[in-house]
């Protein structure tokens, strides 16, 4: 089993934009949610296997507060986690999800923001492959 990135600017963004204002992202930039709820940043994720894995979302939240959120796979709701505060914008951490993904080229991966402030700043998942 490999981990393998998926960037958030790569993936489907709404009510939020690619931004690299702030260093210590990978890729080409990370996704700045407008502050308002129901933001989202959605993966389309290919699994050669039926099972469980992790999904490692990489964030940053140099805001004062918690920055609550609903995960889903495939459109069923997996966690609901508030992404905690960082040291500023440019303190990437990781925050897991125990998840399952079905074979096929067509699992999502979906993290919706739930408050008014929106969802931190996403600079992608990693998700260990093939699940198990
Ligand atoms: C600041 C920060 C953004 C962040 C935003 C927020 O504007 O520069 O990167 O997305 O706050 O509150 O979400």
């Amino acid at each position: 089993p490999v981990p393998v990135d998926f960037q958030a600017e790569q993936a489907r963004i709404h009510k939020g934009s690619v931004q690299s204002n702030h260093s210590g992202f990978t890729g080409s930039g990370f996704v700045d949610y407008v502050n308002e709820r129901g933001g989202s940043v959605e993966w389309i994720v290919t699994a050669t296997a039926t099972g469980r894995t992790d999904a490692v979302f990489r964030f940053a939240n140099g805001s004062n507060a918690p920055r609550p959120t609903a995960i889903t796979v495939n459109g069923i709701l997996v966690a609901s986690v508030a992404f905690p505060v960082t040291n500023g914008w440019s303190d990437w951490r990781t925050l897991t999800v125990h998840i399952s993904l079905l074979t096929g080229s067509n699992n999502s991966i979906k993290v919706i923001a739930t408050s008014d402030n929106g969802g931190p700043n996403l600079d992608k998942v990693t998700v260990v492959l093939p699940p198990s």
